[in-house]
């Protein structure tokens, strides 16, 4: 647990749940990437958590940022980023969206499909434009792959129709899907990006970046691989492939910088036998799918959770949240154990909860207040 974050929750006792990010801990976070992988630009994925407090200190280090929307463009801007250092990173936009960011500077916008490319020869003239290919998540705890990218052969030929269309024919990327594992994925995702700078080449047509996505992942029960396996994996991968001749490098971490920089404090509604006989306990928490814990679907994310007295003894629990949603369960396989004499107004923290917590959270399901969010 986060020494600072800890004596803020003691002192301050704030109404839970609630958000405590540090944000010392996102710079560090931020600067350990860059030391890891120096060869690329660090585009943070604001979806992951777009306050004011965290895009500041990230301009403040020189970051540049992956916005998935005009509302978070304007996050971006507001925070003092210049618009050259964003890039509209959402292979889904309406045409208000990209004529606002073009309006605003933006000059570099994704895209995975000649209908979108349209969009933005009309809309973003003479933009960078890079495509999106589908690339394998296997290995990912929170895949993304299905929904997005497209296929070698379809991304060769928008890029030749980026160029007649007045683009500026950019690059290409992927994402091997969220909490990757594997630093297997990235290298095969390269080899097929390599694959398509090569023919594009033969076709006269000389790409110059390549974007490799988010997907570094973080502790949350377990270990994972250290950021720096990853950077070895993909310095090894780009030389093998491209030798000497490395085009620009971009990655788009959003769960890396600032998820372990989150704690989430939430208060035991309710401990309840509720008659069974296998003897599981139902902990309920104010918080569940619906306050900000969405990546518990399918228990894909399991974060750590820790009561004030952990060595205290334990038994094996269900978790879930307040509302009255039966889908609103945290954990029921993931084998939790919570202190046996656990009640109802006690505190627990679940660890690791700065990425994709606040943004998830709905605004008023059952009555319910938004989750608390404090950035110190
Ligand atoms: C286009 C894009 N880039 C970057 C990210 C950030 O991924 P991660 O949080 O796994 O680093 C996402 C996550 O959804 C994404 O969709």
């Amino acid at each position: 647990m986060n020494p600072k974050i800890t004596r803020f929750l003691a002192e301050q006792k704030p109404a839970t749940p609630c958000l405590v990010v540090d944000v010392d801990e996102v710079e560090a976070r931020y600067r350990a990437l860059g030391r890891a992988l120096p060869q690329a630009r660090i585009y943070y994925a604001v979806k992951a958590n777009p306050a004011m407090p965290i895009l500041s200190r990230l301009v403040g280090l020189g970051s540049c940022f992956d916005a998935a929307s005009w509302e978070e463009v304007s996050l971006c801007l507001q925070a003092g980023a210049e618009p050259d250092a964003i890039s509209f990173g959402n292979t889904v936009k309406k045409v208000s969206a990209i004529r606002a960011a073009y309006e605003a500077g933006v000059r570099m916008f994704v895209f995975d499909c000649r209908e979108e490319l349209e969009k933005l020869a009309r809309h973003a003239p003479g933009s960078r434009v890079y495509c999106r290919l589908l690339v394998d998540n296997y290995g990912a705890e929170w895949p993304l792959s299905r929904k997005f990218g497209t296929t070698l052969e379809s991304a060769r030929e928008l890029m030749l129709a980026a160029r007649d269309l007045g683009l500026d024919p950019y690059g290409l990327s992927f994402h091997v899907g969220s909490q990757q594992l594997s630093s297997d994925a990235y290298e095969a995702a390269i080899g097929r990006v390599a694959t398509l700078f090569t023919d594009l080449s033969a076709a006269g047509l000389e790409l110059r970046m390549i974007n490799l996505g988010g997907g570094f992942p973080i502790r949350y029960r377990e270990d994972v691989p250290e950021i720096d396996h990853f950077a070895h994996a993909i310095c090894h991968a780009m030389t093998e492939h491209f030798g000497n001749a490395l085009p620009e490098m971009l990655v788009e971490p959003g769960r890396f910088i600032v998820g372990e920089a989150g704690v989430v404090r939430s208060e035991v509604v309710l401990v309840s036998a509720r008659g069974r006989t296998d003897g599981l306990r139902w902990v309920y928490l104010d918080i569940g799918r619906f306050g900000g814990l969405a990546e518990t679907e399918n228990e894909s994310i399991r974060y750590a959770i820790h009561t004030g007295r952990d060595n205290a003894p334990a038994g094996p629990v269900a978790l879930a949240g307040p509302t009255c949603d039966g889908a609103d369960i945290l954990y029921e396989k993931s084998r939790y154990e919570l202190p046996l004499d656990l009640e109802s107004g006690e505190m627990v923290d679940l660890l690791g909860t700065g990425a994709y917590v606040s943004t998830y959270c709905s605004t008023r399901f059952n009555g319910f207040a938004p989750l608390g969010e404090y950035y110190i």
